[in-house]
């Protein structure tokens, strides 16, 4: 076994498995002081108690004390754009008119190579403030942007799964690959990159609209000849967009259906926002082991709906479910203040999202979404040693409220995720070394 390089004392907290709802704390391993040691290969190679582990810390390794901190997996966000650092908080558009008047503007920019790798440092910057190890991620359609992203991520240690965006029409001439060239770029950054240290590759075509049926069949080609990597694409978010898909598809039976045609359905496919699907699309998407991405902060912004967690995830035909960001559709890079835009989306359902639950989804759930909770997501030897400190006590209003909780982890828990956000997040850590430190 390695030898130990890194030792984090705190109250460590991960998941085994999904709670069963509020109250189940079985789903939880937590030492109120804990420690955790890792290996010289950034792995975790111990968790346990302070007490019976402290013996094991070698004679020149410092341990990094967190007090009375909580210590969790890194945050797992399944959904960014990361050429929309300069989207983020663009007024009064819904879908169709944000994409034309903000975002294909904006995208344009990363066909600048200088450009895309000062914007990679101050995306894995921010990510990190915000407690997030792991993200799944949309380049624009250059296939430098993609270069300078993963390129940024491994010189830090940080595991992304990215891809060019394929797009071939209905967009900016600028920001237009074809069938053949997005086909040949997607390709060559797989070949270059998926594997490659920490990074995965994900086939990106953008949505429906964006992308003719040859680059969809395209799309389809590269992953029966990539076994592995990930799909990534935007499903039956607006309603004016499942009326375009449907005028531009109509042999299709549904939207959903025209992913499934190019074969762009299965396990390791990620659809973001799924909010107005018919029974008979869930029912496709359940089947094939599609996972639907819920992203509150950029439904309630952009005024797409509200996801429907319950009619998703009926046990006749369960969709799998994670839970992101969607920067700069989205509002916030943090998973925290993400978690909470879901329990209030989830209200108007009139159902709720327990503390266990959200935190769940944040780490180990959305590790099992990607197929890689045998890498990430909790805190259990071998897995790579990703962490979060989060600070209960980190606002006026969160030190005011924590006053009334009398030693009770679910309600501090729900405190965290309501009122948490980048300032709650103390250090970030990626493979066992220190990444971020709030100031
Ligand atoms: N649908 C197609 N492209 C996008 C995008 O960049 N953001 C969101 N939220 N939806 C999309
Ligand atoms: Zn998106």
């Amino acid at each position: 076994s390695q030898p130990v390089t890194a030792a984090i004392r705190g109250r460590l907290l991960s998941f085994t498995r999904a709670p069963a709802g509020p109250g189940d704390l079985d789903c939880l391993t937590y030492h109120e002081d804990g420690l955790l040691l890792v290996g010289a290969d950034g792995r975790i190679a111990a968790v346990g108690s302070w007490e019976e582990l402290r013996g094991q810390v070698p004679e020149g390794v410092t341990v990094d004390d967190h007090g009375g901190r909580l210590v969790l997996p890194g945050f797992i966000d399944t959904h960014i754009h990361f050429p929309q650092t300069q989207v983020i908080g663009s007024y009064g558009t819904q879908l169709l008119d944000w994409l034309e008047k903000y975002t294909f503007i904006e995208e344009q920019k990363y066909a600048d190579p200088a450009h895309a790798a000062a914007n990679a440092a101050f995306f894995l910057d921010e990510l990190l403030r915000n407690g997030t190890t792991t993200a799944v991620v949309y380049g624009s359609v250059h296939p430098q942007s993609v270069d300078a992203l993963f390129a940024e991520a491994e010189a830090r240690g940080a595991g992304l799964i990215a891809g060019k965006v394929m797009m071939d029409r209905h967009a900016p001439a600028a920001l237009t690959d074809t069938a053949e060239s997005g086909y040949r770029d997607s390709k060559a950054l797989i070949e270059r990159w998926h594997g490659q240290g920490r990074q995965r590759y994900a086939v990106t075509p953008r949505f429906a609209i964006t992308s003719t049926a040859a680059q969809l069949e395209a799309a389809g080609a590269l992953l029966r000849e990539h076994p592995g990597v990930h799909m990534q694409t935007h499903l039956s978010e607006n309603t004016d967009e499942i009326a375009e898909v449907r005028r531009l598809f109509p042999a299709a039976r549904d939207y959903t259906d025209v992913y499934d045609r190019f074969g762009l359905l299965g396990p390791t496919s990620l659809f973001g926002h799924c909010i107005h699907l018919s029974e008979a699309e869930m029912a496709r998407l359940s089947e094939s082991g599609s996972v639907a991405v819920f992203c509150p902060t950029s439904n309630l912004f952009i005024g797409s709906g509200l996801f429907d967690l319950d009619a998703l995830s009926a046990g006749r035909r369960p969709v799998r479910t994670a839970l992101a960001t969607d920067v700069g559709g989205g509002t916030s890079y943090s998973m925290l203040r993400t978690a909470a835009e879901a329990y209030k989306v989830l209200q108007l359902r009139r159902r709720n999202l327990p503390a266990l639950a959200a935190l769940h989804w944040m780490t180990r759930g959305n590790a099992e979404a990607l197929g890689m909770a045998g890498e990430i997501g909790s805190l259990e030897p071998g897995r790579w040693a990703d962490l979060v400190v989060l600070d209960s006590h980190a606002t006026p209003a969160m030190n005011h409220r924590m006053e009334t909780v009398d030693g009770d982890l679910e309600e501090e828990l729900f405190i965290q995720v309501t009122l948490g956000d980048d300032r709650s997040v103390a250090a970030t850590y990626l493979r066992g070394r220190s990444s971020h430190l709030r100031q």
